[in-house]
């Protein structure tokens, strides 16, 4: 039969939330649910391409044909991205603490009844813009950008600022987090491709359309 669109191409995902160690049994997180992210990498493999996809702490399936690499926190996850290079193309869908607890505990921090822990907060790599700005920088660089408001020109500044060559803007305005549909703009250098609201799973094949476009075949 006919090759099919990513064959041969190596796509890197990473996808969810990350959870910062406080403590060996607190962290700080967010809400991401990592459906976007796996939908992508679903599509991909389904597109041929052979996938790694670096999860931060998800309560998902391994989509068929993908490699899974499962980290914790936002250090974790840019020396997974690191190991996994090269790669032709990398999307960048997860949802990465900006910041992490400085020098997070050995022991789990007690109740002294003397006032609370100071947590001291600093920040996390930009794995986006280290990939962006790297030495095995990717042929296709995408990242994303969740928004409440003006959610296309913040799209455009953070391509440039980061380096990406595409940004996907995600209207976050509705309960996108968590749901199972998103409203997408893909900000590429030249154009701003806008579809309308769709399950997670058709935003992800649209995507990965896009992006097998961009490959010679
Ligand atoms: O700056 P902001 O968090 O809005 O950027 C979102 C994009 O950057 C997403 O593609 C996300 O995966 C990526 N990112 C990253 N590392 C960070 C912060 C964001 O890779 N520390």
């Amino acid at each position: 039969g006919k090759p099919l669109p990513l064959s041969g191409r190596h796509v890197l995902i990473t996808a969810g939330p990350t959870h910062e160690p406080i403590d060996p049994v607190r962290y700080i997180a967010n809400r991401s649910s990592g459906k976007q992210g796996f939908a992508i990498a679903a599509a991909a493999a389904e597109a041929g391409a052979r996938v790694t996809l670096v999860s931060g702490p998800v309560n998902l399936p391994t989509p068929a044909g993908v490699d899974r690499v499962d980290v914790e926190s936002a250090l974790e996850m840019a020396a997974a991205v690191d190991a996994a290079l090269p790669a032709d193309a990398a999307i960048m869908v997860a949802a990465v603490a900006d910041w992490r607890v400085a020098r997070s505990a050995d022991q789990k921090l007690k109740k002294t009844g003397q006032g609370v822990p100071p947590l001291e907060l600093t920040e996390n790599p930009d794995i986006l813009a280290g990939l962006a700005k790297g030495l095995r920088r990717p042929r296709l660089v995408v990242g994303f950008a969740a928004e409440t408001q003006d959610v296309i020109r913040y799209a455009r500044d953070k391509r440039v600022r980061k380096g990406a060559d595409w940004i996907v803007a995600n209207d976050v305005s509705g309960d996108v987090m968590g749901g199972d549909s998103n409203t997408i703009h893909i900000v590429t250098g030249d154009d701003v491709i806008s579809l309308p609201e769709m399950p997670k799973e058709d935003v992800a094949r649209v995507l990965i359309e896009r992006i097998a476009d961009a490959f010679p075949r």
